[in-house]
């Protein structure tokens, strides 16, 4: 029992720190500071309405019960009252219009994109794609991420987001750098974060995009600005095509296959030779095969070559 105490104190303070997950993350981007400004707001109005309905409840139920009266005899009867009917139809009124004008004055700095930060740093634009069952980025350069999107730091980063047409509609969502935005196939969206703080931020598709959706996560890596420019330059050159190699097999192939090609929703495939032989492996993950979706369809050749280069150095061992 003692023993259980100590947990539970050594655990509570990690749990409100965290806030167990009730509250909405801390904001690190300008627009997800804007958006939970107006979580608070809101949330005033409707503690405050909890709490008024809830003691008239009690009292009403208090006051009003049925004391020595028979048990079917009813109540008075009251009809009209100005003053009341007045305050309950104004008072909803007021509160609405409060709470709308608080939105639309917040609406702006949430969905504009700032054109540079503060300090005058240009933004960058990356193109997201959300697919079954993976995110890509693709940097101004050409240079390619699956999943994990770096990121300047103190820089507003543009965000186009969309989706094949040949694909279903997916959500991007990293809560602690803004709100949700769909990834339509066929269309392109925006939004946008500004961080700070170099970090990694974690998010998660947010549609129900079929059966690996709860695997969709995505996450930002934010980097100090210097860092961040030396990763984009080596991202794009050959060296670094075995990471990216891996960034696929990880993001794109291990969600339905196993991480070790043991299998998953989809067949177990270590050791398959199609693996380490480059054209059977372009031909299925560019057209896909029976119940195989073409999860490459559209790739680059260095996209290609990047998941061919790191099959051949690392094969799955399948287990
Ligand atoms: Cu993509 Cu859920």
């Amino acid at each position: 029992m003692a023993g259980l105490l100590l947990l539970a104190a050594a655990l509570a303070p990690a749990a409100l720190a965290g806030n167990g997950g009730f509250a909405p993350v801390s904001p690190e981007s300008p627009n997800a500071e804007r958006i939970r400004d107006t979580w608070v707001f809101v949330s005033i109005f409707i503690v405050a309405i909890f709490v008024l309905v809830e003691v008239l409840l009690v009292t009403f139920i208090w006051r009003y019960r049925r004391q020595r009266r028979e048990r079917f005899e009813d109540g008075p009867q009251i009809h009209g009252s100005t003053n009341v009917e007045l305050m309950w139809t104004l008072a909803p009124v007021v509160i609405l219009f409060l709470i709308g004008g608080f939105v639309f004055y917040k609406l702006p700095g949430i969905a504009d994109v700032p054109s540079a930060s503060a300090s005058g740093e240009e933004r960058l634009e990356v193109r997201v794609t959300g697919r079954q069952f993976y995110w890509q980025y693709e940097y101004p350069n050409g240079a390619v991420a699956i999943d994990t999107l770096r990121a300047p730091a103190g820089v507003p980063v543009r965000l186009e987001v969309t989706a094949p047409d040949e694909d279903v509609i997916h959500s991007w969502w990293i809560p602690a750098l803004g709100g949700k935005i769909d990834a339509i196939p066929g269309v392109t969206t925006e939004t946008w974060f500004e961080a700070q703080r170099p970090g990694i931020y974690e998010g998660q598709c947010a549609e129900l995009c079929g059966l690996e959706h709860a695997r969709m996560l995505a996450s930002v890596e934010v980097l100090p600005a210097n860092e961040f420019a030396s990763w984009l330059a080596k991202r794009e050159s050959e060296q670094t095509r075995v990471e990216l190699g891996e960034e696929e097999w990880q993001g794109v192939c291990a969600k339905c296959h196993g991480l070790s090609g043991e299998g998953g929703i989809a067949p177990r495939i270590a050791g398959s030779p199609v693996l380490t032989d480059p054209q059977a492996l372009e031909e299925i993950v560019r057209n896909g095969r029976g119940e195989m979706p073409a999860v490459g369809s559209g790739w680059s050749e260095e996209q290609m070559d990047a998941l061919i280069a790191y099959l051949r150095e690392s094969p799955p061992s399948g287990s």
